[in-house]
């Protein structure tokens, strides 16, 4: 469904070189199914995710072929990515707090990408919402609807930038350590949430994550990035039990085993 090929995402540098944060990466994401990205901090997730939303830095260089459905996504314009993105594609982010507008009720942000993308009125925009709303199990939604973002703890706060993000029925969720900042228990919860979007919708889930635990909970699949490179890819149990690459080893070598 989604097919990256060959993806390259650069910076200028201080003399104004391009340097590649991004250096030619190829995967696809299934209908259907959840993709894990793991690495380290730079190694390249978010600029991979950014690309795919067609949310990259205008600074940034963008080459490569993105195919949505056989469609490359590629040599768009930024309005006409901007009309995919949020439709097709929506991505959530680690800290609601700072993508969530302060100054603007919980609903109307919800409802955004209805405003943008459909000629839907306002009675039926609010529908949806509260529907988005239910669909992310938060409770007495008309409330939620109501109140401003400060008004919301942590995890309400992610529940309803996931409802913005899925009330437009995208094709793909991206969603860029979207637990991180959230404590164990309520990282959990989300963590089941995004599980059941996608049983449930059949939605397609590109989950970025530094945690190995995480992404062996949620994901099929997993790609492992390094240095702008993938250095593996495969199925998590796959992966887990049976890895080739060096620095994928090392990694899993740090992850904390529980003492009982
Ligand atoms: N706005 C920017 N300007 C210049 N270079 C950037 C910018 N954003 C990212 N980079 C470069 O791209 C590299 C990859 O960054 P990216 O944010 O994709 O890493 P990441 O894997 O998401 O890391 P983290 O786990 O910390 O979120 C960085 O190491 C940095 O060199
Ligand atoms: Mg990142």
């Amino acid at each position: 469904m989604i097919e990256v090929k060959n993806l390259r995402v650069a910076f200028p540098d201080k003399a104004g070189k391009p340097e590649q944060a991004v250096k030619g990466i190829s995967f696809t994401i299934g209908d259907g199914e959840i993709l894990g990205i793991v690495g380290e901090s730079g190694s390249g997730k978010t600029q991979t995710a950014l690309a795919l939303a067609g949310l990259s830095p205008r600074k940034a260089s963008v080459e490569g072929e993105i195919l949505l459905d056989g469609r490359d996504l590629m040599p768009l314009s930024r309005e006409e990515i901007r009309n995919v993105q949020g439709k097709d594609i929506a991505m959530v982010f680690q800290e609601p707090m700072t993508s969530l507008d302060p100054t603007m009720r919980v609903g109307r942000q919800v409802e955004e990408v209805l405003e943008i993308h459909t000629k839907l009125d306002k009675n039926a925009r609010q529908e949806l919402a509260l529907q988005a709303l239910r669909d992310v199990e938060l409770r007495d939604v008309e409330t939620v609807y109501r109140k401003y973002p400060h008004e919301l703890s942590g995890g309400q706060r992610q529940r309803a930038m996931i409802a913005g993000a899925i009330i437009g029925g995208p094709k793909l969720l991206i969603a860029d350590e979207p637990t991180t900042a959230l404590d164990v228990t309520i990282q959990a919860e989300i963590l089941y949430l995004l599980g059941k979007l996608n049983r449930e919708k059949g939605m397609s889930i590109l989950f970025i994550s530094h945690d190995l635990r995480v992404i062996r909970r949620l994901c099929h699949r997993t790609l492992v990035m390094h240095g702008g490179h993938i250095v593996e890819q495969g199925d998590v149990g796959q992966v887990f039990q049976d890895p080739q690459d060096d620095y994928t080893k090392t990694l899993i070598a740090s992850i904390p085993t529980r003492r009982y």
